[in-house]
């Protein structure tokens, strides 16, 4: 992957912080289909620095973590608002 193509899909990065064991990241891909392409699992304190490219348009995280994006900091997981 080209710095330019990463650019042309935004190229941004964000990073997942895990707050408890076998958090689980999912990079899903752009275009009609929306299917997992890439699966991680973090445990606590584990951190994914993770870029939007061509391929990725959305990722999804299951477990309790930290987001931060440049829109904040979200939380996900059980509990969380
Ligand atoms: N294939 C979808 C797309 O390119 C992926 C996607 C983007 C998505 N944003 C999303 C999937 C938000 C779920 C939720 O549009």
């Amino acid at each position: 992957m080209t710095d330019e193509q990463a650019t042309s899909a935004g190229g941004k990065y964000i990073v997942i912080r895990a707050l408890e064991d076998g958090v689980m990241m999912m990079g899903l891909t752009r275009g009609r289909d929306t299917r997992s392409h890439h699966t991680e699992r973090l445990d606590a304190g584990e951190v994914i620095v993770a870029q939007f490219t061509d391929l990725t348009a959305a990722i999804k995280v299951r477990g309790r973590a930290e987001i931060m994006t440049e829109h904040g900091v979200v939380r996900s997981g059980p509990g969380e608002t």
